[in-house]
């Protein structure tokens, strides 16, 4: 089946080749071992471009991307300044061992600190956000002498061991060890209410309450960190009520317990505050990233740490490292990228758009699409809870389904890309997170797109 809209050619469009497409995917089929797949169950689409919130393939077929890839291309593919900036550092210095001081690392640094909620102020650079994760929680378990985790089910923090193990979803059941000292709880979803709550304060309250007990269960002088998504991310876009994470930091703060917040996914803009934290005016003791910090154009992540935990690493040194902490070439990157978004207000416009056209525009689709069952999102962080049934909230797919039950969702993607859009789905939802600088007539094209989309959701309606 041909999919996408033909394509425009642009600046940096190439011709359509399909010749070399075959060739990409022969190669990629016979050698390349992917993600989470069943390998030979997977088509991958053999790539031959992309810019800004456009890819296309070999085929003349172009996409709209709704996704940021794998929400992390916050300013788009090939920011030209930010290409420049990986070519004069490559040309200046391509790579340094971490031991010594070098400038763009320590400028990336600094860039980062300043932007990061309160007192978080030393940056220890990791290559992505699973080793940032698994980083966080070694700090907090050294710095508290403590062994216990507290994660949240529907989270996602990294397909490392320990960042698998604290995730709560089921990319974690075929690695989990069960012994990692890793405890779950419920954190709030009122669409989904664990707590048969009625509105946003008694979710609040009610999920507070339950994060309490579990804490006292488990007994408190046992748990090093309690560690969230300020917003959650791949889970499903859950913004947390008014309330909830100053409730988590007091709790952390009576009960000794390192507050960790996870923005791999959210921090950098894509809530339109640089960090999710700001939105809810809450400091945690430390701070994971990593996609938006350069739009991953060049593999990066790292955790912001407090005074505090910093200090308990002065005189001690901290067991852990990577050959490639703060690698130059990244750390060029992301000090470009930061740079970019601030001087084109990439953050304030990723704010304006969600307010003023994506908010409105999802919800206005949710009145006309009965698949439509719930609208949330802040920025360009969105998500559509698809149901087979509004009265009854039933999920227009079930939990982790795969093949032919999953068939409702499979449809929604492909009526997408047969119009151009490449959307992100994950189980019962799509999320609309395109890069932070699309444009408001891209996103009005894609929006028609997730409207046509959407007819073939509600076919699977009851
Ligand atoms: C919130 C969160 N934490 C951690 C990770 C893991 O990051 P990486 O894939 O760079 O290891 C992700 C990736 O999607 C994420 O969304």
């Amino acid at each position: 089946m041909r999919t996408g809209r033909a394509l425009t050619l642009g600046p940096m469009t190439p011709q359509p080749n399909p010749q070399v497409g075959a060739a990409v995917k022969a190669a990629d089929r016979k050698h390349v071992f992917h993600s989470w797949s069943a390998q030979e169950l997977i088509d991958p689409l053999a790539v031959a471009g992309a810019e800004g919130s456009y890819f296309w393939d070999y085929d003349g077929n172009r996409y709209l991307d709704f996704t940021s890839g794998l929400v992390y291309t916050n300013i788009g593919y090939q920011h030209p300044k930010v290409v420049a900036a990986i070519q004069e550092q490559a040309a200046k210095m391509t790579t340094f061992a971490p031991a010594f001081a070098v400038e763009s690392r320590s400028e990336a640094a600094r860039l980062i600190a300043e932007r990061t909620p309160g007192d978080l102020d030393k940056i220890f650079f990791t290559n992505g956000g699973a080793d940032a994760v698994e980083h966080a929680l070694r700090m907090a378990r050294l710095h508290t002498g403590r062994p216990k985790v507290l994660s949240a089910y529907r989270s996602y923090h990294g397909g490392t061991q320990q960042a698998i193990n604290v995730t709560g979803d089921p990319r974690r059941w075929a690695s989990d060890s069960g012994t990692a000292g890793v405890v779950r709880f419920w954190a709030p979803y009122l669409y989904r209410s664990r707590f048969y709550a009625q509105n946003e304060e008694q979710e609040c309250a009610r999920a507070l309450e339950h994060l309490e007990t579990t804490i006292q269960f488990e007994g408190p002088e046992t748990i090093a960190a309690i560690i969230l998504e300020t917003v959650p991310g791949t889970a499903g876009i859950m913004l947390p009520p008014a309330g909830y994470l100053a409730g988590v930091r007091e709790l952390c703060d009576r009960y000794g317990i390192v507050f960790v917040l996870d923005e791999v996914m959210a921090g950098f803009g894509r809530t339109g505050e640089w960090f999710a934290a700001d939105l809810y005016d809450v400091t945690p003791d430390l701070l994971t990233f990593a996609k938006g910090v350069n739009s991953g154009y060049v593999p990066l992540g790292g955790v912001a740490i407090s005074g505090a935990i910093a200090d308990t690493f002065g005189k001690r040194p901290y067991p852990g490292g990577l050959t490639y902490s703060g690698h130059p070439l990244a750390c060029a990157a992301a000090v470009a990228t930061i740079n970019v978004m601030e001087e084109e207000g990439i953050v304030a416009h990723a704010a304006k758009l969600g307010a003023d056209v994506v908010g409105p525009a999802l919800r206005e689709l949710a009145e006309r699409h009965p698949s439509v069952g719930e609208v949330r999102g802040v920025g360009m962080f969105w998500a559509l809870d698809l149901v087979r049934d509004r009265e009854t909230r039933e999920p227009l797919v079930p939990y982790n389904a795969a093949g032919e039950a999953n068939a409702p969702m499979a449809a929604f993607a492909a009526a997408a890309k047969a119009n151009g859009l490449w959307p992100f789905v994950n189980m019962n939802r799509t999320h609309v997170v395109p890069p932070l600088n699309v444009s408001e007539a891209e996103i009005k094209e894609g929006l028609a797109a997730l409207d046509a989309a959407l007819t073939a959701a509600d076919a699977h309606t009851t």
